[in-house]
Parts: structure tokens; sequence; C-alpha cells
């Protein structure tokens, strides 16, 4: 096992009914800016329950934070914090609305222009406002992690930033806020979690027994109420688990002490702030070209994920990982996720203009050897067309 520190200060308050808490989770006194998305949490309900929750405090409200959050709308909500006074953020949505939050409490005391938080990946934050979330959307683990992803709009530039001083203070993750998701989210959701698993899991052995069972489980849940979700919407348990499964995933557990290769996400983001697909439809076009063109590398635990994760057993090692792969794929087809660039209309110009992208971006030796170049990257996107 690899030498590791962890740690996660970011309380979680799971269940049904849990918004009320927030009467005890932020300070009495707090100036609270509430940032949310576009019309979800007003229409669901969620933000009023949010608003009655925090009584007589004093409240402003930030609307607005899309999909993919952009620098430029969440340097409004920073003017919003430095002109009111905000001592507290609580974020109401999904992975866009907690990364663009911590953003924000990261911009809100930065000197100099904060989309050097971004380029330095955050290794720059020295301080950052204290905040809060309460998740609508079970997918990225923001809800109990340290990063963040934000995209300046105007240079097309999509780039991830990590900071102990951004974990949440706390997180209410009440599933029956999911309700309201359409099958669209929901797949993603799937989909983001379940690479953000395969990423921290499918590198090289090191012997992390326990996080190679951990990965295992949560692949396996994955494969178990993703389709449960959809075929029953209504089905809270179903519900509870992928939310559990989804934050689970990503806030760091899984990952200590074993390698980790996050290229299927740098790629991700370049086809995401090029072509404006979904993060996770992105990571579906790539992550199945990636382990057949990585399959030398993650061999060993390519055979160990078709045997412990899809049961097969029987051919020869390539026959076995050829034959993983394509479940993998199925699986993502199977939640209404497309994964070849071609059904999203994208062709060979795409793969040139991603792989300038990486280039700029400094995405030129990926991978958990650091061994993935440009000319690896290429292999795989046109592996993916
Ligand atoms: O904007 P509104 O109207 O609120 O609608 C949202 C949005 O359009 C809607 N939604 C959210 N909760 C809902 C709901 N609709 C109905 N009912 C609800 N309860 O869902 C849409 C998508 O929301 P978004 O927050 O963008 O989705 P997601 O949670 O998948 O977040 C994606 C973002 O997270 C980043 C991605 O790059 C992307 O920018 N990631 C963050 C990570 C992290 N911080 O660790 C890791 C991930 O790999 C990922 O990169
Ligand atoms: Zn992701």
């Amino acid at each position: 096992m690899l030498n590791f520190e962890f740690y996660n200060p970011t309380k979680i308050v799971f269940g049904r009914d849990t918004i009320a808490k927030l009467d005890h989770l932020v300070p009495p006194t707090a100036r609270v800016l509430i940032l949310f998305g576009g019309a979800s949490a007003k229409k669901t309900g969620t933000l009023d329950e949010v608003k009655a929750a925090l009584g007589k405090r004093e409240i402003h409200e930030f609307a607005g934070i899309e999909p993919n959050p952009s620098y430029e709308t969440l340097m409004q909500a920073v003017e919003q914090v430095r002109s009111k006074n905000i001592d507290f953020l609580l974020a109401v949505g999904g992975g866009s609305v907690i990364d663009g939050t911590k953003f924000v409490a990261a911009a809100a005391n930065f000197e100099g222009e904060a989309w050097d938080i971004a380029v330095k990946r955050g290794a720059n934050i020295t301080s950052a406002l204290p905040f809060g979330s309460v998740l609508t959307l079970p997918a990225t683990g923001s809800e109990m992690n340290n990063g963040g992803v934000v995209t300046r709009k105007s240079i097309q530039a999509k780039l991830a930033f990590h900071s102990p001083l951004v974990f949440p203070q706390f997180s209410i993750l009440d599933p029956s806020k999911t309700f309201t998701l359409p099958t669209r989210q929901i797949a993603n959701g799937v989909v983001d979690a379940f690479v953000h698993t395969v990423e921290q899991y499918l590198t090289y052995p090191v012997q992390g027994m326990v996080q190679d069972r951990f990965a295992e489980g949560l692949l396996l849940s994955l494969i178990e109420t993703g389709p449960r979700v959809l075929a029953e919407p209504n089905d809270y348990d179903a519900r509870a688990n992928l939310m559990w499964v989804a934050t689970l995933a990503l806030n760091g557990l899984i990952g200590a002490g074993v390698p980790q290769d996050w290229a299927t996400h740098m790629l991700g983001h370049e086809l995401t702030a090029q072509y404006d697909i979904d993060h996770a439809r992105t990571l579906a076009i790539v992550l199945p070209s990636l382990l057949s063109v990585r399959r030398e590398s993650k061999r060993a635990k390519l055979l160990q994920y078709a045997e412990r994760v899809w049961q097969i057993t029987e051919g020869s090692e390539d026959a076995r990982i050829d034959l993983a792969i394509e479940r993998t794929r199925d699986f993502f087809e199977s939640m209404g996720i497309k994964t070849r660039l071609s059904d999203y209309e994208l062709g060979q110009p795409a793969v040139e203009t991603v792989l300038v992208q990486l280039e700029q971006h400094g995405m030129t030796r990926l991978g958990e050897h650091q061994d993935h170049t440009l000319a690896v990257s290429r292999k795989i996107l046109e592996a993916a067309l």
C-alpha cells in the first residue's frame, strides 16, 4: 500500500426531513448567502424549505449558477459577498452549485485575479469563507470533498482546483430531494460516480485490499441501483443508496493509499469545455476506449475488475478484458448514455481540437505512471470515434 494522509472534516447529515437541521448547523448570527442553480431549487420547494429552516438569520440569495459553473457568473456572486458582508455560504443544488460555492468561498478573500485560483489548481488558496451544502443531485462527491471545477467561458477552459480550505463544513443529503431529478441527470450521476470509482481502482495492484473491496462494492452497488432508480422512480431506498455511493466514490476514502488515474476526467473536461457535453457523458465516451488502449499497464487490475465486478472468469486474458470493457460500455448505454464521439456528432476535427487544448492545459503526462502522453490521448480519442 502507498503512504497516505487522510483528512475529511465534512459532517454528513443524511436522511429524510433533515433540512430542518440547518438551524443547528449554520451559526445563529451568520449573514448567509444561499447559492443555487437555474430553476430546480425554487420549483421543487427545496429553497423555501431551506429558508424556513434558517429562520431569522440575515439571508441573501444568488441564483443562476449554471451546469459547469462559469467564472463569469461566480464572480458576480463574489461581488455580492463583498458588498453584503456575507460570512457564510450555503449551496443548494448539485455538483455545479457546490463547486461554484467553493470557488466563491475561496475567491471572496483572494487578492489579484481570482481565475488564478483555477490556473494554479487551488495551490494559492490561503483562506476561504465557511460554507455548507444541501445536495439535490447525487453524482460528483463535491458535497464531501475538497475539489471543484470551474469553466472560463471566454477561453473555453474548464479547470479543476483543490484545497483543504474548501471542504464543506457540512452537507445535508436527503434522498427524497432527488425524486424530482430528470432521468438524464440520474443517469449522469450513476456514470460519474462509476468513473470516479474506476479512476481510483483500475490502475495497478499495490495490495490495497480494503480499498479494492470498497471500490468493487461501490461499482456493484451502482450496477444494481442505477437501473433500479430508473425503473422505480419512487423507491426511496434505491435513491438513498445511490446518494451515499456517489458521496463515498469521491470523498478521498477509496483513493487513499492507492495509485490514481484521472485521465478520463481530464479528457472529458476538454470535451465539455469545447462542445458543452454533460460531464458524465464525456466520461462515458472516454473510459471504454481508455481502458482498451491502456490495457497493458492496467492488465492485472482489469482482470481483477472482470472477475470481481462482472464475474468473468473464462477465456484468455485479453478476451476477459475485452468482455469487461464491453460490459462497462453496455452498462453506460443501458443507462441511456451514448459512448461514442460520433453519437454526439463529433469526428476527427474534435480529436485535433481536444489535443490542442490538452497541450495548452499541461495535460501531457497523465495516468498512474505519468506516461499518458498526447500520443496516448490521440489513440484513445480516435478509438472513441
Ligand atoms: O440549474 P437547476 O435548475 O438547479 O437544474 C440542475 C441542473 O440543470 C438540475 N438539478 C439538480 N438537482 C435537481 C435538478 N433538477 C431537478 N431536481 C433536482 N433535485 O440538474 C442539472 C445538472 O446539475 P449539475 O449540478 O450541473 O450536475 P452535477 O451534480 O452532475 O455536477 C456537474 C459538475 O460537477 C463537476 C463537473 O465537472 C460539472 O461541472 N465535477 C465536480 C467534482 C468535484 N467537485 O469533486 C468531480 C466531478 O468529477 C465533476 O468533475
Ligand atoms: Zn466526475
